[in-house]
């Protein structure tokens, strides 16, 4: 072999020894291996000069490039995982993760506080063995106004501001069909026709409480919604009595505002009950003495009720000279007003979180 050839071979071989002992990571490293191993490197380079030798001495030249082309090839997989090693550990230490770190909670979610509010109610009742049942919100006209005593021309309808369905939306009319051969559905005003649908569904003793949505076509303000919610109860049963409505709903008044509670019980006028009352409780802002909250009466009403009209138990199926009955119907959002001493009606739909959050 040319001794010209075997200086360059080992020249090659030194330099490239030290510049890996330079390399520091892997991206200089694939560089390095560039510049001596690649296509393009010097140790190809060298190999390329060995045709040009005299025959005798090709073979020892090759050996020799090879030799020194393996020597290199196994210091380059040695650095190679130093330097993976070293850029691992440094990769680990940069995204190390405390684990005793405490974590972030989530935002919780929580009952709405007229859901919360509701079942404060109905548990008060159930307690009393009321049972609760549920009846639709798209409801039959008649369940909603005819069977409760207000038929089409009763001034109480214009009270319910109502929203009527076009019954085309539930796909209910023959095509060609008129209007007039389909009853009218509205979106119920109230959750008084479940008096009518369990008294038709359910045979007395009769105790029950049926909470719900309402709708009615309301401009909204403080005090109106277009949406709320209702709570209707009804017990039918030999010998009820107006003492049995008085005895249940104080116990009900007392359960939810407060076991000191006064109530107080006037006649009111509904079309579906006979005699019909309002019961109010004691302010329970200024305990009765006026205050803004009670318009300064001292009182405050808390829901409709009364005996059950016998047209009505007549249009559930029940037998008026065999049975009585008492009703009552209250809105959750207003005992959640004066339980909270919210003001606004709007709060409750508004989607603020900010007030949602404090209940
Ligand atoms: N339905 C009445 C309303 O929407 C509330 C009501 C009053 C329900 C008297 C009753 C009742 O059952 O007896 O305002």
């Amino acid at each position: 072999m040319s001794s010209d050839l075997a200086i360059q071979v080992d020249e090659a071989r030194q330099e490239a020894l030290a510049a890996l002992g330079a390399v520091e990571d892997s991206a200089g490293l694939e560089e390095w291996n560039r510049q001596y191993l690649g296509k393009q490197g010097r140790l190809t380079a060298l190999f390329r000069g060995v045709g040009g030798l005299a025959p005798d001495e090709r073979a020892g030249a090759g050996q020799a490039i090879n030799k020194s082309k393996a020597d290199l090839e196994s210091a380059y997989t040695r650095a190679q995982q130093a330097i993976g090693l070293r850029e691992q550990e440094a990769r680990l230490q940069a995204e190390a993760v405390d684990i005793t770190l405490p974590g972030r909670p989530g935002p919780a979610g929580r009952l709405h506080v007229i859901t919360q509010t509701s079942r404060d109610i109905l548990r008060a009742f159930r307690d009393m063995g009321f049972q609760v049942y549920e009846g639709p919100d798209i409801e039959l006209d008649v369940y909603n106004f005819e069977l409760l005593n207000i038929p089409p021309e009763h001034p109480a309808r214009s009270m319910h501001d109502t929203f009527y369905i076009d019954d085309r939306l539930l796909g209910l009319r023959p095509p060609g069909a008129s209007m007039d051969d389909l009853p009218p559905v509205v979106l119920r005003t109230h959750t008084s026709p479940n008096q009518i649908r369990m008294m038709r569904k359910i045979e007395p003793p009769i105790r029950l409480i049926v909470p719900g949505k309402c709708y009615r076509s309301e401009a909204t303000d403080a005090s109106h919604e277009a949406y709320f919610s209702q709570i209707e109860g009804l017990a039918v049963d030999k010998k009820i009595t107006l003492a049995d409505l008085k005895g249940t709903l104080a116990a009900f008044a007392r359960a939810i505002f407060g076991s000191d509670r006064k109530v107080r019980f006037r006649c009111d006028y509904f079309p579906y009950v006979e005699p019909g009352v309002d019961l109010a409780i004691d302010c329970i802002v200024c305990d009765g003495a006026g205050c803004r909250a009670c318009k300064y009466t001292g009182w405050l009403e808390i829901m409709g009720a009364g005996m059950v009209h016998p047209q009505v138990l007549l249009n559930g199926g029940v037998d008026p000279d065999e049975y009585s009955g008492f009703a009552f119907g209250l809105g959750p959002e207003r005992v959640a007003m004066l339980r909270h001493g919210i003001d606004d009606l709007r709060m409750f739909y508004g989607n603020d979180l900010n007030f949602l959050q404090q209940f």
